[in-house]
Protein backbone atom coordinates (compact mmCIF):
# COMPACT_ATOMS: atom_id res chain seq x y z
CA UNK A 1 0.00 0.00 0.00
CA UNK A 2 1.34 3.50 -0.94
CA UNK A 3 0.00 6.41 1.55
CA UNK A 4 2.23 9.43 0.94
CA UNK A 5 2.49 12.44 3.77
CA UNK A 6 -0.19 14.34 2.26
CA UNK A 7 -3.12 11.64 2.66
CA UNK A 8 -2.46 10.52 6.11
CA UNK A 9 -2.33 14.36 7.22
CA UNK A 10 -5.69 14.37 5.65
CA UNK A 11 -6.89 11.66 7.51
CA UNK A 12 -5.84 13.09 11.14
CA UNK A 13 -7.65 15.93 10.22
CA UNK A 14 -10.77 13.67 9.37
CA UNK A 15 -10.81 11.50 11.95
CA UNK A 16 -12.11 14.09 14.51
CA UNK A 17 -15.19 15.20 12.41
CA UNK A 18 -15.84 11.50 11.36
CA UNK A 19 -16.25 10.82 15.47
CA UNK A 20 -18.07 14.43 15.96
CA UNK A 21 -20.39 13.45 13.36
CA UNK A 22 -21.53 10.28 14.92
CA UNK A 23 -23.14 11.96 17.94
CA UNK A 24 -26.41 11.80 17.48
CA UNK A 25 -27.67 15.20 17.21
CA UNK A 26 -28.50 17.39 14.28
CA UNK A 27 -25.96 20.30 13.14
CA UNK A 28 -28.48 22.53 13.68
CA UNK A 29 -27.41 25.32 15.84
CA UNK A 30 -29.56 27.35 18.07
CA UNK A 31 -31.64 29.93 16.78
CA UNK A 32 -30.14 33.62 17.25
CA UNK A 33 -33.43 34.50 18.15
CA UNK A 34 -33.79 32.23 21.17
CA UNK A 35 -30.33 32.98 22.90
CA UNK A 36 -32.88 35.87 24.65
CA UNK A 37 -35.39 33.64 25.77
CA UNK A 38 -32.88 30.86 27.17
CA UNK A 39 -30.92 33.31 28.96
CA UNK A 40 -34.20 34.82 30.46
CA UNK A 41 -34.74 31.39 31.91
CA UNK A 42 -31.58 31.06 33.57
CA UNK A 43 -30.83 34.07 35.07
CA UNK A 44 -27.42 34.07 35.87
CA UNK A 45 -25.58 35.10 39.77
CA UNK A 46 -22.05 36.63 39.53
CA UNK A 47 -19.25 34.18 38.12
CA UNK A 48 -22.05 31.23 38.02
CA UNK A 49 -19.51 28.43 36.23
CA UNK A 50 -21.75 27.78 32.52
CA UNK A 51 -21.11 25.15 30.46
CA UNK A 52 -21.93 24.43 26.62
CA UNK A 53 -21.71 20.77 25.59
CA UNK A 54 -23.03 18.63 22.72
CA UNK A 55 -22.70 21.39 20.27
CA UNK A 56 -20.28 22.48 17.72
CA UNK A 57 -21.65 26.13 17.26
CA UNK A 58 -20.07 27.82 20.52
CA UNK A 59 -21.58 31.16 19.38
CA UNK A 60 -23.72 30.47 22.55
CA UNK A 61 -21.38 30.18 25.01
CA UNK A 62 -19.86 33.61 23.55
CA UNK A 63 -23.29 35.23 23.36
CA UNK A 64 -24.01 34.72 27.16
CA UNK A 65 -20.17 35.38 28.17
CA UNK A 66 -20.40 38.87 26.42
CA UNK A 67 -23.40 39.62 28.20
CA UNK A 68 -23.14 38.34 31.76
CA UNK A 69 -20.58 38.38 34.40
CA UNK A 70 -19.83 34.65 34.16
CA UNK A 71 -17.60 31.83 33.64
CA UNK A 72 -18.20 30.97 30.01
CA UNK A 73 -16.93 27.24 28.95
CA UNK A 74 -17.56 25.03 25.68
CA UNK A 75 -16.38 21.53 25.80
CA UNK A 76 -15.37 20.08 22.27
CA UNK A 77 -13.92 16.46 21.36
CA UNK A 78 -13.38 17.71 17.67
CA UNK A 79 -10.00 19.01 18.24
CA UNK A 80 -10.20 21.36 14.67
CA UNK A 81 -13.65 22.37 15.57
CA UNK A 82 -12.05 23.45 19.10
CA UNK A 83 -9.14 25.16 17.55
CA UNK A 84 -10.80 27.39 15.11
CA UNK A 85 -12.78 28.52 18.18
CA UNK A 86 -9.71 29.13 20.35
CA UNK A 87 -7.90 30.80 17.95
CA UNK A 88 -10.89 33.33 17.52
CA UNK A 89 -11.14 33.76 21.54
CA UNK A 90 -8.02 34.63 21.81
CA UNK A 91 -7.71 37.17 19.21
CA UNK A 92 -11.29 39.06 21.09
CA UNK A 93 -9.25 38.75 24.37
CA UNK A 94 -12.54 37.31 25.81
CA UNK A 95 -11.21 36.74 29.82
CA UNK A 96 -14.06 34.80 30.79
CA UNK A 97 -14.70 32.56 27.98
CA UNK A 98 -12.94 29.66 27.59
CA UNK A 99 -12.60 26.73 25.64
CA UNK A 100 -11.53 22.73 26.37
CA UNK A 101 -10.63 19.98 23.84
CA UNK A 102 -12.10 17.18 26.26
CA UNK A 103 -14.51 14.15 26.26
CA UNK A 104 -17.87 15.42 27.93
CA UNK A 105 -17.97 11.48 29.39
CA UNK A 106 -14.93 12.18 31.21
CA UNK A 107 -15.04 15.61 31.98
CA UNK A 108 -16.08 16.89 35.96
CA UNK A 109 -18.66 19.38 35.97
CA UNK A 110 -19.28 19.37 38.97
CA UNK A 111 -18.42 23.29 39.60
CA UNK A 112 -21.43 23.58 37.13
CA UNK A 113 -24.51 25.75 37.61
CA UNK A 114 -26.00 26.16 34.72
CA UNK A 115 -25.33 23.60 31.17
CA UNK A 116 -26.50 23.91 27.99
CA UNK A 117 -27.05 21.50 25.18
CA UNK A 118 -28.81 20.86 22.35
CA UNK A 119 -28.70 17.24 21.99
CA UNK A 120 -30.85 14.37 21.50
CA UNK A 121 -31.35 12.98 25.35
CA UNK A 122 -33.11 10.06 24.26
CA UNK A 123 -30.12 8.25 22.43
CA UNK A 124 -27.39 8.91 25.54
CA UNK A 125 -29.17 8.54 28.98
CA UNK A 126 -25.39 8.00 29.78
CA UNK A 127 -24.93 11.38 29.86
CA UNK A 128 -28.10 11.96 32.77
CA UNK A 129 -26.53 9.13 35.06
CA UNK A 130 -23.51 11.07 34.81
CA UNK A 131 -24.92 14.22 35.69
CA UNK A 132 -27.32 13.15 38.92
CA UNK A 133 -23.63 11.29 40.48
CA UNK A 134 -21.63 14.55 39.66
CA UNK A 135 -24.16 17.54 39.84
CA UNK A 136 -24.54 20.02 42.69
CA UNK A 137 -27.84 20.98 44.29
CA UNK A 138 -29.33 23.79 41.98
CA UNK A 139 -27.53 22.94 38.87
CA UNK A 140 -29.46 24.07 36.24
CA UNK A 141 -29.66 22.33 32.37
CA UNK A 142 -30.92 24.17 29.75
CA UNK A 143 -32.28 22.01 26.74
CA UNK A 144 -32.80 23.47 23.10
CA UNK A 145 -35.94 21.66 21.23
CA UNK A 146 -35.32 18.66 22.92
CA UNK A 147 -36.87 17.08 25.89
CA UNK A 148 -34.98 15.46 28.30
CA UNK A 149 -37.79 12.73 29.03
CA UNK A 150 -35.72 10.94 32.86
CA UNK A 151 -36.16 14.56 34.19
CA UNK A 152 -39.14 16.86 35.30
CA UNK A 153 -38.90 20.28 33.87
CA UNK A 154 -39.12 23.47 36.22
CA UNK A 155 -40.27 25.42 32.90
CA UNK A 156 -40.62 25.18 29.03
CA UNK A 157 -40.86 28.12 27.16
CA UNK A 158 -42.38 28.10 23.38
CA UNK A 159 -43.95 31.46 23.07
CA UNK A 160 -45.65 30.91 20.00
CA UNK A 161 -46.19 27.15 17.47
CA UNK A 162 -43.26 28.42 15.31
CA UNK A 163 -41.24 28.70 18.20
CA UNK A 164 -38.94 25.85 19.74
CA UNK A 165 -39.18 24.93 22.71
CA UNK A 166 -36.54 25.13 25.83
CA UNK A 167 -36.84 22.99 28.93
CA UNK A 168 -35.17 24.52 32.32
CA UNK A 169 -34.35 21.63 34.24
CA UNK A 170 -32.63 21.85 37.94
CA UNK A 171 -30.85 19.18 40.09
C1 LIG B 1 -24.02 17.22 16.06
S1 LIG B 1 -23.06 18.46 16.78
C2 LIG B 1 -24.06 19.81 17.12
C3 LIG B 1 -25.28 19.78 17.96
C4 LIG B 1 -26.04 21.11 18.09
N1 LIG B 1 -27.34 20.90 17.58
C5 LIG B 1 -25.41 22.27 17.37
O1 LIG B 1 -25.68 22.46 16.18
O2 LIG B 1 -24.61 23.02 17.97
C6 LIG B 1 -22.50 17.74 18.25
C7 LIG B 1 -21.15 18.31 18.70
O3 LIG B 1 -20.79 17.66 19.92
C8 LIG B 1 -19.43 17.25 19.84
N2 LIG B 1 -19.27 16.04 20.64
C9 LIG B 1 -19.73 14.82 20.33
N3 LIG B 1 -19.40 13.92 21.27
C10 LIG B 1 -18.68 14.60 22.19
C11 LIG B 1 -18.03 14.23 23.40
N4 LIG B 1 -18.06 12.97 23.85
N5 LIG B 1 -17.39 15.18 24.11
C12 LIG B 1 -17.35 16.47 23.68
N6 LIG B 1 -17.95 16.89 22.53
C13 LIG B 1 -18.59 15.97 21.79
C14 LIG B 1 -19.19 17.01 18.37
O4 LIG B 1 -17.82 17.08 18.04
C15 LIG B 1 -20.01 18.13 17.72
O5 LIG B 1 -19.29 19.32 17.59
Amino acid sequence: MNINVIEIVILIILIPFALAWMSLAPWVPTRKKDYIRWLKLVEFKKWDNFYEIWSWDWRVTFYAGKNHDINARWIEICYPIYLYAKIKNIIQKNRNISFENADLFKYDFSDADVIYLYWMPDKNPKLIDKFRKELKKWTKIISYTFEIKWLEPIEISKPTENDLPIYLYEF
